[in-house]
C-alpha cells in the first residue's frame, strides 16, 4: 500500500475548510485526497486526476463512502482545466500535486517499472493510451537516448548504457525488464555502489516514456490559473530537475508579486522521522504558490 509522502505539510499549507473546492492531481490510492476529504467535511469536493486508469479504480473503491464530494477523473493533471474550468466550479482553494510514481505502480510486476521484478518493457502511467518503453526504444535515436539517461537519470555511463540498450533492441534480445537490468549491469564498469546499477536508467526512461516534464510544466502553467483568492497550490517533487521547474516557475509569477506570493522560500523538507520510516520521501521537497488576486 502506498504511504503519502509530506501529508502533515501539505495539508498543513493547504488550509482545506469546509465547503471548499479541491484538486489533487495525482491521486494515486488517495492519501492526499482522504485527508483533504475528512478536513472539508461534510460539503468540501475534491477533484482527483490520475493517468492511471486502475489508480482511478483502486482509489474510488476506496473512498466510495464520500459519495459526490469525491469526484474522480481519469486524466492528466496537466489537461484538469479541461474538466474543472467551469462557471458552476468557479475556481478551487487549493491544489496538490504529489509527483512521481507510487508504491503500487512500482511493486506490480505487469508495469514494468521495477528492476526488482520480471516484467513487460512498459512504464506508462497511462497502460490505455501513449507507446510503451519498447515502442519508444524501437525508434529513439542514440543522441537522444544518450541525453535522457544523463539528464533524466544523471547517469554517467549514459553513452555506454544507450549503445548497448539500442544494439540489443535491434538484436531483439531486450524484452523485459531484467534483461534490461542485466544487460545495464553488464555494461557498467567498477565495483557496484549502494543504490543498483540500473536505478537511475529506469529513472530515466519512466520520465522519457510518460513525459513527465513536460506534463509538469504545462500543469504549471495552467494550474494555478484555477484559483481562487488566498488559494495555495502545492507541489512535491522528488528529482532535481522536477524542482527546480517548481521552482523557477513559481519565481517567475510571484514577479507580479500583487497575483503571487511565493509561501516556501525554501522548499520544505520531511522530517527525519518521516525520512526513516518512508524512504520514498526521502528525496521530497514541497513548494507552495498562492493566489492573492484572481486570475
Ligand atoms: C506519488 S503518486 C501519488 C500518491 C498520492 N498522493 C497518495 O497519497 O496516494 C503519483 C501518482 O500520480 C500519477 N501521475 C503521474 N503523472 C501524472 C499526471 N501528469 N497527471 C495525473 N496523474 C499523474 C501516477 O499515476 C501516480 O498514481
Amino acid at each position: 500500500m502506498h504511504v503519502p509522502a509530506m501529508l502533515n505539510e501539505v495539508i498543513q499549507l493547504m488550509r482545506p475548510k469546509d465547503g471548499g473546492v479541491y484538486l489533487d492531481g495525482t491521486l494515486g490510492y488517495g492519501g492526499y485526497s482522504v485527508a483533504l476529504l475528512e478536513k472539508t467535511s461534510p460539503t468540501g469536493i475534491v477533484y482527483a486526476f490520475d493517468l492511471d486508469g486502475s489508480a482511478i479504480e483502486r482509489a474510488s473503491c476506496r473512498l466510495a463512502g464520500y459519495g459526490n464530494r469525491f469526484r474522480p477523473i481519469h486524466a492528466g493533471f496537466h489537461e484538469a482545466s479541461l474538466f474543472v474550468d467551469g462557471p458552476d466550479i468557479g475556481g478551487v482553494d487549493g491544489i496538490a500535486l504529489d509527483l512521481g510514481l507510487s508504491s503500487t505502480q512500482i511493486d506490480d510486476p505487469e508495469r514494468g517499472f521495477s528492476f526488482r521484478f520480471k516484467g513487460p518493457l512498459d512504464m506508462r502511467f497511462d497502460t490505455d493510451s501513449g507507446l510503451a518503453l519498447m515502442d519508444v526504444l524501437r525508434t529513439i535515436k542514440a543522441r537522444e537516448l544518450e541525453r535522457v539517461l544523463k539528464d533524466y537519470g544523471e547517469e554517467r555511463f549514459s553513452s555506454r548504457i544507450a549503445k548497448a540498450i539500442l544494439e540489443a533492441t535491434k538484436k531483439r534480445a531486450l524484452s523485459t525488464t531484467d534483461d534490461l537490468a542485466e544487460l545495464i549491469t553488464r555494461v557498467i564498469p567498477g565495483r557496484r555502489g549502494k543504490i543498483h546499477p540500473a536505478t537511475r536508467t529506469f529513472q530515466a526512461l519512466r520520465i522519457l516514456v510518460n513525459h513527465e516534464l513536460e506534463n509538469l510544466k504545462a500543469g504549471l502553467e495552467a494550474l494555478p490559473l484555477l484559483l481562487k483568492t488566498g488559494g495555495r497550490m502545492c507541489v512535491v517533487s522528488y528529482h532535481s530537475l522536477e524542482d527546480r521547474l517548481v521552482k523557477v516557475c513559481f519565481r517567475e509569477m510571484a514577479r507580479d508579486s500583487s497575483r503571487w506570493r511565493i509561501v516556501t522560500p525554501k522548499p520544505v523538507r520531511p522530517t527525519p522521522e518521516e525520512a526513516r520510516s518512508n524512504p520514498r520521501a526521502r528525496s521530497a521537497r514541497l513548494r507552495s504558490i498562492e493566489a492573492l488576486a484572481e486570475c
